[in-house]
């Protein structure tokens, strides 16, 4: 049952301290400054043969693939492409030697990503899996999968199952870089340390009080005509993950855009009746984002400020404040925020936020 939430998806949001827990810290090897995958999965030997990873999936974890781009590149220093299962699958794609198809599902049985990794592999790829469904046809058709311990997700919103794709996309990432000799071993501790230490953080999002900080975001900004999501590096993908909860379950018109993107056009769009979101943690690029933040406020904008960094708050219209932590961990905890504000404001239009119209868990079929 929903375990006395009103909901399944705020059930599931409330279940992240545990799900990220599950997933990544049995795996954490903070001795090693390493990451080591069940049954020796992705070795040295394997981490040092891939040339390239192209990463596929759809809806939300596609948001996830995306931020696995900027962890792996960043991390281990491998080129990564990213792209929608169903626009991979009807083009003519090339795939180079020494490439790695990584889809990401949660259910392991939607069928553009099914197809567009058989077509990844007709092509000459590897294909790995991060999923959330042990015996799941993706599982299945996969030589190596990362499982996330998400538990069953029913509400048709993924919450908990996005994050845990995130956490293992965070560990892929560390396991790469590690056997590939290009993340030193003090290195990966810290980093490994810090991400043993985010439940508290993710449970500080968690608490009543900082629930009702994120009812009142919502109920200050529900008449908003519209809302626009900024973030810059790894939130870029936190701010279209952002707009596609809203729109899914609140069906308010949300746009996630990159920060760095707003004066070519969206820019346009800013007056009192929008409501932007900027998605911005301490890290090498707050600064530029706070000066978007200031851009939009210029012009008029409504703004709010999710993340750890202080300065963005003071200058933002309302602030959510997030715990500090490493700029590569931060998805993690301002995903959360992101998720109780679609939620409330979805509560205060009335809608069916377990089954939003048109939607289906899974689609099993294009
Ligand atoms: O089961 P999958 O992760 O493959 O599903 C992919 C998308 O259909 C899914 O993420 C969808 O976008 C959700 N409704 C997002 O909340």
């Amino acid at each position: 049952g929903k375990g006395g939430y009103p909901h399944y998806m705020l059930k599931e949001i409330h279940e992240q301290p545990d799900v990220i827990a599950r997933t990544a810290f049995d795996r954490i090897d903070l001795g090693a400054g390493d990451v080591r995958f069940e049954g020796g999965g992705f070795d040295d030997a394997f981490c040092r043969s891939v040339e390239r990873i192209q990463i596929l999936g759809c809806g939300t974890a596609l948001h996830a693939g995306q931020i696995a781009k900027y962890l792996i590149e960043g991390l281990a220093h491998i080129p990564v492409d990213v792209d929608f299962a169903s626009e991979f699958r009807y083009r003519d794609p090339r795939i180079v030697p020494g490439t790695l198809a990584l889809a990401i599902t949660q259910s392991g049985e939607t069928a553009d990503t099914l197809a567009a990794t058989r077509l990844a592999r007709e092509l000459g790829a590897r294909v790995a899996s991060i999923c959330n469904v042990a015996g799941s046809s993706q599982v299945r058709e996969s030589d190596a999968t990362i499982l996330t311990y998400a538990g069953p997700e029913i509400g048709v919103a993924s919450t908990k199952a996005f994050t845990a794709q995130v956490a293992a996309a965070t560990l892929l990432a560390i396991r790469l870089a590690r056997g590939r000799g290009v993340m030193h071993e003090h290195k990966a501790r810290q980093l490994l340390e810090e991400f043993r230490m985010i439940r508290p953080k993710i449970e500080s999002l968690l608490t009543d009080e900082a629930i009702a900080r994120t009812r009142e975001i919502a109920r200050k900004h529900a008449g908003a005509r519209g809302f626009l999501f900024l973030g810059r590096g790894v939130n870029y993908p936190v701010a279209l993950e952002g707009a596609l909860k809203l729109k899914e379950i609140a069906y308010v018109h949300a746009e996630g855009y990159a920060a760095g993107e707003m004066k070519h056009g969206p820019i346009a769009l800013i007056d009192p009746g929008m409501t932007i979101l900027a998605i911005n943690s301490v890290g090498h690029v707050a600064e530029k984002t706070r000066a978007n933040i200031e851009q939009v406020k210029a012009r008029g904008g409504v703004t709010v400020s999710v993340g750890s960094d202080d300065l963005s708050h003071s200058i933002a219209d309302s602030a959510v404040p997030v715990p500090a932590t490493d700029e590569w961990l931060s998805p993690i905890l301002n995903s959360i925020p992101l998720q109780l504000i679609a939620y409330h404001i979805a509560e205060i239009h009335g809608c069916d936020i377990d089954k939003p119209r048109n939607l289906a868990k899974s689609v099993t079929v294009e």
